[in-house]
């Protein structure tokens, strides 16, 4: 693997007193240190890369690699455990028939269904030694489907999210390694990736909608039945609904045919708004060569006016309602830009007809 990131220095301790059988000082392990450490062999980055980025001989790092596993093994099988605990229980409730093991590791989890299996490691025993992203594309384009697709990287598997959704038909599982990247407050990814541009933002919850909007373009609904989070990883199980209902808009769902239905009209609306506008315009325009307008031209112009800024109060205040969480739907995307572009031609309407009618006649 190449470009192995380089340890922070302030994560590097002082230097130990030389007890006269090496050459050099040894350097302290920080906390910080050995966890940077476990990040980096979690993500499969070599012995000899993690000696680089941690400025250290790569026999130390072998060594403390190997101290750690030992005494890690009852955390991680604690964890594992817990990870076996909801498997079962999300298995019980969608009960699948088929399943993609995407990342499936020597625990062979899902033996008792019938399963495609795939690991990147040659020494696992799967269907497929693939890299996930690749295989999962191969798998699409020869139009399978499974009705449960597990992605258990040891980082991310954000790249297989898309694909993996328009293949899964009732649930799929997610662990979520990027979550890792908060403990060294590290944004880079997350805002790339899931628009998250602050820690404070940067949650589970936020991930899981943000995957959750990914469904609802492929036009489905994945509903999270289990999350939780271990110190540095998370692990969501959701289930999949087809989309008879599409967006959601603060906790409240609409369904897709009027969703649809409102766009329409409102695009409707808008393209009324701005021939009107561009009629008044046209008046305005005229009224303003005062000279060659006629008091017929002026009156007609104020009457348009006066029809605008009634029907463009009473659409504003519908938007208005809409946007109230309370009463249903938020104006969001498309329908946002309606409703901004409303604002602007009301408040230009408005500018016209206070120059129009203070105007002395
Ligand atoms: C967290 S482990 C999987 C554990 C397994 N699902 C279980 O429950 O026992 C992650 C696995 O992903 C594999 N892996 C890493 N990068 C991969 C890639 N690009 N494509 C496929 N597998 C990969 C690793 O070899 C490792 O076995």
């Amino acid at each position: 693997m190449n470009d192995v990131p380089i340890m922070p220095n302030e994560f590097k301790g002082g230097f130990n007193k030389n007890c006269g059988y090496t050459k050099t000082s040894p350097r302290k392990w920080t906390e910080k240190e050995i966890t940077w450490m476990n990040e980096l062999l979690k993500k499969g980055y070599s012995i000899k890369d993690i000696a680089t980025s941690l400025n250290r001989s790569e026999v130390s790092v072998s060594i403390k690699a190997k101290r750690l596993t030992k005494k890690d093994g009852t955390y991680n099988k604690k964890h594992y455990q817990e990870k076996v605990k909801y498997n079962y229980m999300f298995l019980n409730k969608i009960k699948p028939k088929t399943v993609l093991d995407l990342y499936c590791g020597e625990n062979d989890i899902y033996k008792d269904y019938k399963t495609t299996t795939n690991d990147i490691n040659k020494n696992i025993l799967a269907d497929y030694n693939e890299d996930a992203f690749k295989l999962i594309c191969k798998l699409y384009y020869e139009g399978k489907k499974y009705d449960l697709i597990d992605l258990d990287p040891f980082g991310s598997a954000y790249d297989c999210f898309d694909i993996a959704i328009k293949m899964a038909k009732k649930g799929l599982i997610i662990t979520l390694g990027e979550l890792g990247h908060k403990r060294w407050k590290r944004l880079d990814y997350v805002e790339t990736h899931y628009d998250i541009n602050n820690l404070e933002d940067f949650t589970i919850q936020n991930i899981v909608k943000y995957i959750q909007k990914i469904g609802l373009r492929n036009k489905k609904r994945l509903i999270p039945v289990f999350v939780f989070e271990w110190e540095n990883i998370g692990r969501v199980y959701f289930e999949i609904e087809e989309l008879k209902v599409t967006k959601q808009w603060g906790g409240e769902w609409i369904m897709l045919e009027e969703y649809e239905e409102l766009n329409y009209q409102l695009e409707k609306r808008v393209g009324e708004l701005l021939d009107e506008n561009e009629r008044l315009r046209d008046l305005c325009e005229k009224y303003e060569e005062e000279h060659r307008t006629t008091f017929e031209e002026w009156k007609k112009a104020i009457n348009i006016i006066n029809e605008l800024e009634k029907w463009l109060r009473s659409e504003i205040k519908r938007l208005e309602d809409i946007q109230n969480p309370k009463k249903g739907i938020k104006p969001y995307g498309e329908e946002y830009n309606h409703y901004t572009l409303l604002i602007g031609a009301y408040d230009n309407a408005l500018d016209k007809l206070q120059e129009l009618k203070g105007v002395d006649k």
